[in-house]
């Protein structure tokens, strides 16, 4: 039998699918975050086309609102060729890591606005719009009204100056921006005042029965629903769908000067992305959209925005009459090495960098491995993460087929052997009876499951090569048939679990299946095993992943706070203290005894806020959090920090050091610095999983 012939296996019914990843924001790059979903809805893309089904996989950039105007005017372009620079951006990372959209629009789309406006005034018709005055800041200089994270100012509750308008963050309160101390404008640094304006709310409450059926239909993940839950307990409020101009977005038809909230026509890109892929290819738009729609509809998203996906937008799409979608899919957030992404440790990532220096189908892998249906965070453990690569993928898989493929290229002329003795036959049906509940396992998202899987075949594939020993047999006499049976048996291994690799490792499979001079493979394929069949060449699909090259991708990562804000101050700049410490004779104290230190309190403190004192060379006004309260100490560091450097970082102080009064107000403590003076001059930090207030001893 060759592999030529058609599978005969028929699947179940094909089935049409459409399904949508969130759509990223225009006014940043694509980072390792974001790609776990691209990747996790792309793996389930591949995987459903693979079976023979009808897989749409849409998605857009999300081009509208305030800090995509702001953007574009900060740079001194039109917020048009903002979002078209980065449409263009994000579709050249997205396509380097093997993403593979069937279609990728904008939501500033001629489409999306008659979709936008299509829905607005449906809604508007069945009388679930509403208009009410709120009492806003405005932006005097600016003339604009302010969303809540443009407006700055003092924390009401803990007073830290310089925090958003909707929560603090070094104390964590939540508050509305008319409740900060000293307000001011992000946007010009003017004072804001309060302003009346009438807003356009959508009355979720009409929908409340609705959702809180729909939320226990199945339709969601059970930690979500029971998330929801306590939302729909408490009474569902209108929903402020309307801003005030200026504002890059849609104008709201029937009223002046007021636009679409950029969350309003957000979701609705989905389905205008859909409508016109349709135009370009024939498919039946409404077939997917219409009420009652017998197709399957499916949103990938993360954990952070699912209120917008699984309240907002059923109700919306109910209430203009169109089909609500069979399920919401949500992820958990990325962190590296156990923390959130950092520009300062070097783990804020970018798509682009990481492609300068790793294979993407490294990361594929690894996420594919660290997957499930659950919204738990998955962390990228950067060490993990080159070992897994390494074993499993090297050092089991490819593995396999580079033990194998040299015998049936040197000895039998590029062909597998046909016939195979009883136990080959039943290992090979042994890796194709895996192959409904492997797909299961893709299906229900439970990626990580599925590649485990695959890797205790891998393993059993590689237990079987030993064991029949294809080196030992090429040197003795009269064992060709048993070689050619244990090289070809082998490479039939490597095939099936190529195959089920494939929705995660597209570009190694096509190099796979080139290898085995085999047309792109579907699913049920490794039904009928390679016989007689023959292969070419074996060259390395993947190499090794070098911790070294993982270093660079962090080195190149790795931002300090003066870079991002510009300082035109070259030695600021890449302060590296490990590399430009100079070599120190100071010379050692007198002996004291433990009496002594043990008199000095040490304390784990968080710079929550630091500011120059601007009457001083040398100093800065820092404010210490050390758990139970919090100080305010001058130090010495000017010269060799930039305040924002040190906002968020942990440090030491010494905590019963007697209060100073100081020109520029109490100095109560001092924070410990090492280092000649001037700039170089190095504050310490203590190691990972210090918290403040802990004493050291
Ligand atoms: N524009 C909105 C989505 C509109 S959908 C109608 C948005 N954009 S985003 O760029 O901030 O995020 C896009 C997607 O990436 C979201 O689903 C978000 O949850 C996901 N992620 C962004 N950062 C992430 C991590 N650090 N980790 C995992 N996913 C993350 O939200
Ligand atoms: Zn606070």
């Amino acid at each position: 039998m060759s592999n030529t012939e058609t599978p005969v296996t028929a699947l179940n019914t094909p089935r049409k699918i459409l399904i949508t990843s969130a759509l990223p924001y225009a006014n940043g790059p694509i980072h390792l975050g974001h790609l776990v979903e691209y990747i996790q809805t792309d793996i389930w893309s591949r995987f459903q086309k693979m079976r023979g089904h009808t897989c749409t996989y849409v998605c857009a950039d999300d081009a509208h609102g305030t800090p995509i105007m702001l953007r574009a005017q900060a740079e001194g372009i039109s917020p048009e060729t903002l979002i078209a620079n980065s449409s263009e951006e994000h579709q050249a990372d997205f396509a380097g890591f093997h993403v593979q959209f069937d279609h990728y629009d904008s939501t500033h789309s001629a489409e999306n606005k008659v979709f936008a406006e299509q829905i607005y005034l449906a809604l508007k018709e069945k009388g679930y719009i509403s208009r009410k005055t709120i009492s806003q800041y405005y932006d005097p200089e600016k003339e604009m009204f302010l969303p809540d994270r443009f407006v700055k100012g003092t924390c009401p509750k803990c007073k830290t100056k310089d925090q958003y308008g909707d929560n603090c963050e070094a104390c964590g309160a939540t508050y509305s921006p008319t409740d900060l101390i000293h307000p001011t404008s992000a946007v010009s640094g003017a004072t804001p005042i309060e302003k009346e304006t009438e807003h356009l709310f959508f009355e979720l409450n009409q929908f409340e029965e609705m959702l809180k059926a729909w939320t226990r239909e199945g339709h969601l993940q059970t930690q979500i629903a029971n998330k929801l839950d306590e939302w729909l307990e408490s009474g569902l409020r209108g929903w402020d769908i309307s801003r005030d101009a200026p504002y890059f977005g849609f104008e709201i038809p029937g009223e002046k000067d007021k636009f679409f909230y950029v969350w309003l026509d957000a979701p609705i890109g989905y389905m205008s992305s859909f409508k016109t892929y349709c135009d370009k290819t024939g498919l039946n738009f409404d077939e997917y959209w219409q009420q009652g729609a017998k197709t399957e509809l499916y949103h990938f998203i993360g954990k952070d925005i699912i209120n917008f996906h699984a309240l907002f937008w059923p109700a919306m799409l109910s209430g203009a009459g169109f089909r609500t979608p069979d399920a919401i899919f949500a992820h958990g957030f990325l962190t590296v090495d156990g923390q959130k992404m950092s520009k300062s440790r070097g783990t804020f990532i970018m798509a682009k960098t990481y492609l300068e220096f790793l294979n993407p189908e490294y990361l594929r892998y690894y996420y594919a491995a660290k997957l499930s249906s659950r919204i738990d965070d998955i962390d990228l453990n950067l060490e993990d993460f080159a070992q897994r690569v390494n074993s499993d993928l090297v050092g089991k898989v490819i593995n396999i087929a580079s033990r194998c493929a040299g015998f049936v290229v040197k000895k039998f002329d590029r062909k597998l052997s046909g016939a195979w003795s009883k136990e080959a036959t039943e290992l090979y049906q042994h890796f194709v009876n895996q192959s409904e509940s492997i797909a299961a396992l893709y299906e229900a998202r439970e990626y990580g499951h599925a590649m485990r899987d695959i890797m205790a075949l891998a393993d059993k594939a590689n237990e079987y090569i030993a064991e029949t020993a294809p080196w030992v047999l090429a040197k003795e006499e009269g064992k060709e048939s048993e070689l050619h049976e244990s090289v070809s048996v082998g490479i039939n291994l490597f095939r099936v679990l190529i195959s089920y690799l494939t929705p995660v490792l597209p570009v190694t499979a096509n190099k796979a299946n080139a290898f085995l001079k085999l047309d792109k493979a579907a699913w049920d394929d490794i039904q009928h095993p390679l016989y007689h069949h023959e292969i070419t060449k074996f060259k390395p699909l993947l190499t090794r992943l070098e911790m070294d090259a993982i270093q660079k991708m962090v080195d190149a990562s790795t931002q300090t706070m003066t870079q991002k804000s510009n300082v035109p101050d070259g030695k600021k700049e890449n302060k590296h203290p490990q590399k430009n410490a100079t070599p120190n004779f100071e010379p050692l104290a007198d002996e004291i005894g433990i009496e002594a230190f043990s008199k000095i309190d040490l304390r784990i403190a968080k710079i929550v806020h630091a500011e120059a004192v601007p009457e001083a060379k040398k100093l800065l006004k820092l404010t210490l959090d050390i758990g139970l309260e919090q100080r305010q100490v001058f130090a010495g560091i000017k010269s060799a920090y930039e305040p924002e450097q040190l906002i968020g970082k942990l440090t030491v102080m010494v905590a019963n050091l007697a209060p100073r009064k100081m020109r520029f107000g109490v100095s109560e403590g001092m924070v410990l610095a090492a280092g000649p003076g001037g700039s170089d001059l190095y504050i310490l930090s203590p190691d990972d999983g210090a918290t403040p207030g802990m004493r050291v001893k």
